[in-house]
């Protein structure tokens, strides 16, 4: 149990990449709030999570409303009493021609994506400071190392999560707020649906598990006095790098 005492806020809780880091985090002792838009699968989470015999709270929130992000992170610490370990997981994708994308999906990618992790570290970092401590996870993509085509503007939201990391780690490790960026290449999840990947997971084969990613988040927030795991990338094996 080597999280026993510590406290997760884990956004995007509801499936996926998320919800594995919540039942990772879990195992190892930590007590968990979870968070996403969608109630039916917060609760069944919260269920799951309850039987591991941790605390365990979710909550329903739009990780773009900054009125929200406010009211779960106060929630949290209300709950709790405080926050270690934060994950800013939530996100969403797309694919399309670069002249198809509109204003609205740049709206809508870069604020779930970029402007959410923005939000949950403006709450959190004032609580982590307080506590004298604590770890972020931000789960950008290898898609925020380089371009790839038809994804342009998740591209964008997931370098400027890269940029923002690399600024708060170097701005707060001397505060002993260690900033983690894990970056994914293909996970089998609902997200990594279309570009002609569909539900069967046929052709998703070979790709990461959510598990998998859920223990690079973990080994980054797990505690250690001399070093901070700054960067992960991971690579599906069917994959190049
Ligand atoms: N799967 C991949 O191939 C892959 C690769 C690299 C990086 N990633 C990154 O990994 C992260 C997790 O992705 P995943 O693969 O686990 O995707 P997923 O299964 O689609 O899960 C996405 C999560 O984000 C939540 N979410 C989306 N919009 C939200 C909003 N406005 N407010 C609150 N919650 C919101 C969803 O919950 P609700 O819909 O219930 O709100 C869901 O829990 C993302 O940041 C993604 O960019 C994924």
């Amino acid at each position: 149990m080597r999280l026993k005492d510590k406290v997760a806020l884990v956004t995007g809780a509801s499936r996926g990449i998320g919800r594995a880091s919540c039942l990772a985090l879990a195992r190892e002792g930590a007590s968990i709030c979870g968070t996403a838009r969608t109630h039916d699968d917060l609760e069944a989470l919260e269920k799951e999570l309850t039987a591991l015999g941790i605390k365990a709270h979710t909550f329903a929130c739009d990780v773009t409303k900054s009125p929200e992000v406010a009211a779960c992170v106060k929630q949290t610490v209300s709950d709790f009493g405080r926050i270690d370990i934060l994950v800013n997981n939530a996100g969403i994708g797309g694919y399309r021609p670069f002249l198809d994308w509109t204003e609205d999906d740049y709206d809508r990618i870069m604020d779930t994506n970029a402007k959410s992790t923005w939000l949950f570290c403006k709450e959190v970092i004032p609580h982590m400071l307080t506590q004298g401590g604590g770890n972020i996870v931000n789960l950008s993509s290898v898609a925020g190392l380089q371009g790839y085509p038809n994804e342009g503007i998740y591209c964008m939201s997931k370098s400027a999560q890269v940029a923002l990391s690399q600024s708060l780690d170097r701005e707060f490790y001397q505060k002993n707020i260690k900033v983690s960026l894990v970056c994914p290449g293909g996970v089998e999840t609902h997200f990594a649906l279309g570009d002609g990947r569909t539900p069967d997971g046929a052709n998703m084969k070979g790709f990461s598990s959510a598990e998998d990613v859920a223990e690079a988040v973990l080994l980054s927030v797990l505690p250690r006095s001399r070093s901070r795991i700054v960067n992960v990338i991971m690579r599906p094996m069917n994959e190049q790098t």
